[in-house]
């Protein structure tokens, strides 16, 4: 099976970016594939997430972007099997502008992912809260952008946005950028709001819509903080099993893609 190199973003923060790339990676490995996550938001959530303490970050992204570390040492394991993940530390945030200064400045993390392609099955790139110069090195670097939107009330417009953003790379930076799927998320049940935005987005973007949906649950909140993704916190909680199915999803897609 090729690679599959998802950038999941989303230029508004706090809709399920990190929970989601952790989670989905986490599912996709217990399948048996190969997975690695870049930890590209300097928020450092994502491998904080993996439990990856801050002195276990030394070889970061910051440092194989910026050329002081192979990609060997970069990449770190995980305490789940088939899983690495490349972290981030807050020195992340002074690579936008360093890579200012490049002329491959779109292009340096495709040329560190291109090299990867067939060690793994997926590469998760976690993307910060922005469309700068981070997001496009992502979403040059991917084959999909995988959208979390969470179900409240503005979901839609940011959507639109992101979706120029895309279409922009598109044309330029990487003709081949497709949209692997959006993904709701923190649905709350007992919130009408919660279904009425998800049928409002189903209704705008039909199949491009993941059926799974992820469920507001505590447990998924608090895996965190434990250095743990949900499905090793608590593996039948509504959260792990609808990373699950989701997984699952992304599986089936496999094949599908053009
Ligand atoms: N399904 C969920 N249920 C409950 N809390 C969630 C869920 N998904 C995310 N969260 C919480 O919401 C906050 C934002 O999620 P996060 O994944 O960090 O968003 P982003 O990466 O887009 O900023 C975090 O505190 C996270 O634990
Ligand atoms: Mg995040």
């Amino acid at each position: 099976m090729p690679c599959r190199i998802m950038a999941v973003t989303n230029q508004k923060g706090g809709v399920g970016k990190t929970t989601t790339t952790v989670n989905l990676a986490t599912a996709l490995a217990a399948s048996k594939r190969r997975v690695l996550v870049i930890d590209a938001d300097p928020q450092g959530n994502a491998s904080t997430g993996f439990g990856l303490e801050m002195d276990d970050r030394d070889d970061d992204l910051y440092q194989l972007l910026s050329g002081q570390v192979t990609v060997e040492a970069a990449i770190h394991q995980t305490a789940i099997k088939g899983l690495m993940v490349i972290p981030s530390t807050n020195d992340l945030s002074a690579i936008e502008i360093e890579l200012s200064h490049y002329d491959d400045r779109e292009y340096r993390l495709k040329t560190i992912t291109d090299a990867l392609r067939a060690d793994y099955d997926y590469i998760l790139i976690d993307c910060p809260p922005s469309l700068g110069l981070l997001t496009v090195n992502a979403l040059t670097a991917a084959d999909s952008a995988l959208v979390p939107l969470q179900c409240e009330y503005y979901a839609l417009e940011g959507l639109s946005q992101l979706m120029k953003t895309i279409e922009a790379v598109r044309g330029g930076l990487n003709p081949n950028l497709e949209l692997q799927g959006v993904v709701l998320t923190m649905y709350d049940q007992r919130n009408r709001l919660s279904s009425l935005v998800a049928s409002d987005v189903r209704s705008h973007l039909g199949s491009l819509v993941y059926a799974t949906i992820i469920p507001r649950n505590v447990r998924v909140s608090e895996a965190p903080s434990y250095g743990k993704p949900v499905l090793l916190y608590d593996l039948n909680c509504p959260g792990s099993k609808a990373y699950i199915a989701l997984a699952g999803e992304v599986i089936k897609q496999e094949g599908q893609a053009a």
